[in-house]
């Protein structure tokens, strides 16, 4: 297969991450016989710094083009800490996912037996833990009409949503729910909100058509304490722009490490694969960042081209870095592995030059010597 793929490497520990994946991409592209085809772009701080743009019409355009995107990171700690900012890292991001159509934003959310010590949940409520959500990316009160007044004393943020924009993403999430345990629940606010009463009218509407699919509704707090109380009983969480950006953070710490987590970013293009985790600007250059929420999201673009045996092979890798303890900083504080060296890891594994016998000697030779 050959592969046409976008690469914005961002901010922060963005390049770093995000290199390790393409070393693996091509052990896998190596091992199956594919060919990716990778083509640089520039967005966000990086993108400001270089031409003053956070996202320029080139990378739009190329993006646009592409089979597929793997992007690292955004966010400047300059940015965040300056509320009079005219241009922002975040835009180009946004801007992005509008320019591409990219209206659902897929998170999932699993946990590994050997992370269960690092959960702020208790292990009894974590294990068996596997759900996903489809949060709303392209509406909402994140794209709604902004404003405000003359003197600054007031401003406001509209948040509109249509049938259209309901629909389709709810298609793809009782789709999603039809191949796993069926069960979908819809995050809103229709006590409070007419959007999320539109919600919850539409996807009643939609789900006749999915009749195997139990449907059930929770208001957005009540979610948020749910997550932390009982994450199990989930299994597809759908929601808008807004409350999906918020659970899913919340719900990215069950598993121990933010680090570890994947998403994908689709529409009806091409689409985006990135870690969950943000620039982490303090470990930028470090080597000591956790790739495997880029490598994870690598899997979810293999999937995402039909290549279930090459992700599945990736997401072995990944489980076996976990349970033999070759990890970074994040889950192993004390002896930990470097970036670098769990990426070459996972690419020996992928390229079969691990023996089944593994000498760990020649692995330790490449940890941290901090300690
Ligand atoms: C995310 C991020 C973005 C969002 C920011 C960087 C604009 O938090 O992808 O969840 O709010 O959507
Ligand atoms: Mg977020």
């Amino acid at each position: 297969m050959n592969k046409n793929i976008v690469v914005i490497e961002g901010d922060g520990i963005g390049p770093e991450v995000t290199r390790q994946s393409i070393k693996i991409l091509n052990a896998i592209a190596d091992q199956f016989n594919h060919e990716f085809n990778y083509h640089y772009c520039l967005m966000g701080a990086d993108a400001i710094d270089k031409t003053g743009n956070p996202l320029p019409d080139e990378t739009i355009e190329a993006c646009l083009n592409s089979d597929a995107i793997l992007f690292g990171a955004i966010g400047h700690p300059k940015y965040d800490n300056d509320p009079t900012a005219k241009v922002r890292p975040e835009q180009g991001l946004l801007k992005l996912r509008k320019s591409l159509q990219l209206f659902a934003n897929i998170r999932p959310v699993t946990t590994y037996p050997s992370l269960h010590h690092l959960s702020p949940l208790k292990t009894k409520n974590i294990e068996d833990v596997d759900f996903i959500i489809y949060r709303e990316l392209t509406g909402g009160i994140y794209f709604g009409k902004k404003e405000t007044s003359v003197d600054g004393n007031s401003a406001m943020d509209d948040c509109t949503y249509t049938k259209d924009e309901i629909e389709r993403i709810s298609h793809l999430a009782f789709k999603q729910a039809q191949q796993r345990r069926k069960k979908l629940t819809l995050v809103d606010k229709a006590n409070v909100l007419e959007t999320s009463r539109l919600w919850r009218k539409v996807v009643k509407e939609i789900s006749s058509q999915y009749p195997d699919v139990a449907l059930d509704f929770l208001f957005v707090d009540n979610a948020a304490m749910q997550i932390i109380l009982n994450p199990k009983q989930f299994d597809v969480i759908l929601t808008e722009n807004m409350f999906g950006d918020i659970i899913s953070d919340e719900a990215s710490v069950i598993s121990g490490s933010l680090g570890l987590l994947p998403s994908a970013s689709v529409g009806s293009g091409s689409a985006l694969f990135e870690p969950i985790h943000g620039s982490y600007p303090q470990a930028a250059g470090k080597d000591i960042a956790n790739p495997l929420g880029s490598i994870l999201s690598s899997a979810m673009m293999l999937d995402h081209f039909g290549l279930h045996k090459e992700a599945q092979l990736l997401r072995l890798a990944v489980n076996w870095t976990l349970e033999n303890g070759f990890v970074t900083k994040d889950i192993d504080p004390v002896n930990f592995y470097f970036t670098s060296t769990i990426g070459e890891l996972i690419s020996d594994f992928v390229s079969n030059k691990i023996p089944v016998d593994v000498n760990k000697e020649n692995i330790e030779l490449r940890k941290s010597t901090i300690i």
